[in-house]
């Protein structure tokens, strides 16, 4: 294996905030970029070239809920039928959007110890890692960069250098409905226009008997996005960008109004809200205990793979209300670290994944729909190609704070923390206070 000098660059290391704000020093200026070892190049002395030698790729994700398991395990025997020479240790941290990964693997970043690979998000989520000098440039391995749909290059390079492969792009702002439920209940989801008017069809779904919004306020994030797209839906994307970029303190009135819609649709909720995961909220729309659940389409996956739930028949969905026309991304992707403890099988992995067969493989069955132009998706769901269509139609696509494409992830982590106390206290003046504090 090549000898990595970017471990002897680091002048020092930091691990600060109680979520682990990675901030190792990265390298000094007249330094380029690392490459990926390409194993033919003149620094390549110390390698052997045996990928037998090198061990198991190991691959550390979050994916363990029912559709995303079968995503992973469908994108993994594509690889590994691509690349019978290498196999693969599947290590996944699970905790719904990344809750537990973070931690597991800055400290193996810290202790130069990292795994083969591991899942990001694309954008903001990268820096971190970027200014610890803790990523390989991919730009060698990518296949054909122009086959992708705009905006993904810029997410997956931040700073100009290929480094995350990603392999499909969620639509956030969804609300999923059991199509008898609300007809029991005489319910018209395409009747809510904004998100003020989510509150009667919660009420008349309450009043039928079922759970109004099935959600889980476990971890930060469920909250978060909720009022996400809530904002999103009251006030427009351009003031969602202004609140991104800082400017909080304006949108003051703006900010706690949407906090409060949020506080009252609260009392909607399945009342173990606060001790299940994601994919049990979820469960309930499968079951006919709740009428909606607000999720990125990760949770389609879950229906698809449910036994005669069928989209159009037993469930359905509009976007967010109020939010139609914006198709707010959220894109999954994996890197190849520095320190690789296996750089042939990495490369081999990391390159396949920007492939169209592995997007073809990976996303009917995650919900997602592939970053590449080229895929053929004829056998796609039909759910997928609506939003295909639909993100053909959007006129604009938002990034978001909760999936790590809005903003840095030291901010991040500071308005997740202030969705804890909001999902425990729920009080609107604080959290508004907090969340303009931030900035
Ligand atoms: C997101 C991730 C999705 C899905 C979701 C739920 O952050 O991008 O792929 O896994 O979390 O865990």
């Amino acid at each position: 294996m090549r000898e990595d000098s970017s471990v002897s660059r680091r002048r020092y290391v930091q691990l600060a905030g109680g979520v682990g704000v990675l901030a190792l020093a990265g390298c000094t200026e007249d330094e380029d970029p690392d490459e990926i070892d390409t194993g033919n190049g003149a620094d390549d002395a110390d390698d052997t070239g045996d990928s037998d030698s090198e061990g198991d790729l190991e691959i550390v994700h979050w994916w363990t809920a029912g559709g995303e398991e079968q995503a992973l395990n469908a994108l993994l025997d594509g690889f590994e039928e691509a690349y019978p020479e290498h196999s693969v240790e599947n290590n996944p941290a699970p905790g719904g959007a990344g809750a537990a990964i973070d931690a597991a693997i800055q400290t193996r970043v810290i202790d130069q110890d990292p795994p083969s690979t591991f899942q990001i998000w694309p954008g903001e989520a990268v820096r971190p890692y970027l200014e610890a000098d803790a990523l390989e440039s991919i730009d060698d391995v990518w296949e054909d960069e122009d086959a992708y749909v705009d905006g993904v290059i810029d997410a997956a390079a931040p700073d100009g250098d290929l480094v995350v492969a990603p392999i499909n792009i969620h639509r956030l702002n969804n609300l999923f409905y059991n199509v008898d439920v609300v007809e029991d209940a005489g319910i018209d989801p395409t009747d809510a226009e904004n998100p003020e008017d989510l509150l009667d069809l919660l009420e008349a779904a309450d009043d039928a008997g079922y759970v109004g919004l099935a959600q889980q306020t476990q971890e930060p994030w469920g909250i978060l996005q909720f009022w996400e797209m809530v904002f999103l839906g009251q006030y427009g994307a351009d003031t969602y960008e202004q609140f991104l970029a800082g400017d909080a303190e304006s949108l003051e009135s703006e900010i706690a109004d949407s906090l409060e819609l949020v506080e009252r649709i609260s009392e909607f909720h399945n009342e173990d809200a606060g001790t299940v995961a994601w994919d049990e909220a979820n469960a309930d729309v499968i079951t006919g205990d709740a009428a909606f659940h607000h999720n990125g389409d990760w949770a389609a996956g879950e229906y698809q793979g449910a036994d005669g739930f069928e989209y159009g028949e037993n469930w359905e969905y509009i976007p967010f209300p109020g939010t139609e026309g914006i198709y707010t991304m959220v894109m999954d992707g994996f890197v190849y670290p520095a320190n690789n403890p296996t750089p042939e099988a990495t490369e081999a992995f990391v390159s396949y994944c920007t492939t169209a067969d592995a997007q073809e493989r990976f996303n009917p069955h995650k919900g997602s729909i592939p970053p590449r132009t080229d895929v053929e998706t004829d056998g796609f769901p039909p759910f997928l190609q609506d939003q295909m269509a639909d993100f053909e139609a959007s006129d604009e696509q938002t990034v978001t704070i909760s999936h790590g494409s809005g903003l840095e992830p030291a901010r991040a982590d500071q308005v997740q923390e202030a969705f804890a106390v909001f999902t425990d206290n729920w009080d609107v003046d604080e959290t508004t206070q907090e969340l303009i504090g931030i900035f």
